[in-house]
């Protein structure tokens, strides 16, 4: 059975890093990996191929511009090497410009999709990556679901065909690359960090960062609490936005470039607290037990809510200080069989044998 997987950004590398391994070891499977290039700067791309030993096999170098001009010239270049390869089956991920590409181009060439990260809802339209997540979803024969909320949403949809309760592939790949972080990565001594508190923020949602004003009221509200450092790996949507913030509103965080996996499963474990607009950190900081708080108002991730672990607190000042005020880890472990226990690579790889 050959199989193509379709990636194109920073995590989506981590997760298809994760299945290619675990596919790999049944010579039946031919995977092969195609990039579209929504991400290519060394920080978001080259560094995870090379620390996660992940290369993939075309490279469209598609790059940065408005959605139809980063998902039509995806299709195109994607259709073409679909036509080329002629794979039984496309597996897509998660919610991007990459994966509505890949879903698109392969279901018109008749060609079955698998959609891992199936059935995640933000009920918010106005988010890119739900219409993303509707069309890909309402395309996609096999729907490999990460949470029992992912399943309900689509039972709501009216889906029954295809959908499969696998768990939460992130999970597998943080059991099996954090004892490796723990090994090699040294980004506590680079970052001069010894045993103090830090916080960690990550950014990049259009909706929080693309304005100026919007960016400069988070980062000053972060500010104005009692804190100790904090480090933001800053994704590069936000750099663009941050260089027109004066250096004065900035004094009190640590701006650096986006790390490596490794390097950032490592400060996740080492942080006193998570601040996040992202999907994936929200659930490693559960996966972890640090407390997050969520600089959004809504989660497709609402198992990383239950016992306080996740607070959603948005961008407003007043709710970002009550969620700093009631920070302290609930007593109540998180609960990873709610995300499938670190077993999600071995139930999609069971589907797709039994295809
Ligand atoms: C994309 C996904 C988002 C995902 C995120 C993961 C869509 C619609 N959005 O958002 O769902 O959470 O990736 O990180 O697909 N840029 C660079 N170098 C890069 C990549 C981006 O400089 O390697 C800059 C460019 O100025 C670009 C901007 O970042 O215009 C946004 O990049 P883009 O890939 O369009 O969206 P993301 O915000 O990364
Ligand atoms: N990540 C990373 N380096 C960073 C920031 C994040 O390796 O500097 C990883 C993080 O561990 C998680 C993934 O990137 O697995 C999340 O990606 P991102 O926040 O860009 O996208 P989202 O999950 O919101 O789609």
């Amino acid at each position: 059975m050959k199989i193509i997987s379709v990636v194109g950004a920073r995590p989506q590398f981590i997760k298809a890093a994760m299945l290619s391994m675990t596919l790999a070891k049944h010579p039946e499977i031919t995977h092969l990996h195609l990039d579209t290039g929504q991400h290519y700067s060394p920080e978001m791309a080259e560094l995870f191929f090379e620390e996660l030993d992940y290369r993939p096999d075309f490279d469209l170098k598609v790059g940065s511009g408005t959605h139809g001009c980063q998902t039509g010239k995806a299709m195109m270049g994607i259709e073409e090497i679909l036509l080329k390869e002629t794979p039984h089956l496309v597996i897509v991920y998660g919610d991007t410009n990459a994966t509505l590409a890949g879903a698109l181009s392969a279901v018109k060439l008749h060609i079955p999709v698998a959609h891992v990260e199936a059935g995640l809802r933000s009920f918010n339209r106005r988010m890119p990556e739900e219409i993303n997540r509707i069309v890909t979803d309402s395309v996609s024969d096999l729907l490999f679901c990460p949470t029992p909320t992912a399943v309900t949403n689509l039972k709501n949809e009216g889906r029954k065909e295809g959908v499969i309760h696998t768990g939460d592939i992130l999970l597998d790949t943080l059991q099996y690359f954090l004892p490796k972080a723990r090994e090699r990565s040294d980004v506590l001594n680079r970052l001069k960090i010894n045993n103090e508190s830090f916080w960690l923020l990550t950014m990049h949602r259009p909706h929080n960062v693309d304005e100026v004003g919007k960016l400069k009221r988070v980062l000053t509200a972060l500010g104005s609490q009692d804190h100790p450092r904090i480090i933001f790996p800053c994704h590069p949507r936000t750099t663009a936005t941050i260089k027109n913030i004066p250096d004065k509103a900035l004094d009190h965080i640590e701006i650096i470039l986006p790390v490596s996996y490794l390097d950032f499963l490592i400060l996740e474990n080492n942080a006193e607290l998570i601040l996040t607009d992202s999907g994936g950190v929200q659930r490693e900081a559960y996966f972890l037990a640090r407390p997050c708080l969520t600089l959004r108002e809504e989660t497709e991730w609402p198992e990383t809510l239950e016992n306080g672990w996740n607070r959603l607190v948005g961008t407003d000042p007043e709710q970002i200080t009550e969620g700093v005020r009631q920070k302290k880890s609930p007593m109540i472990e998180p609960d990873l069989t709610l995300f499938g226990d670190g077993y999600a690579q071995e139930k999609i790889l069971q589907a797709l044998l039994s295809l």
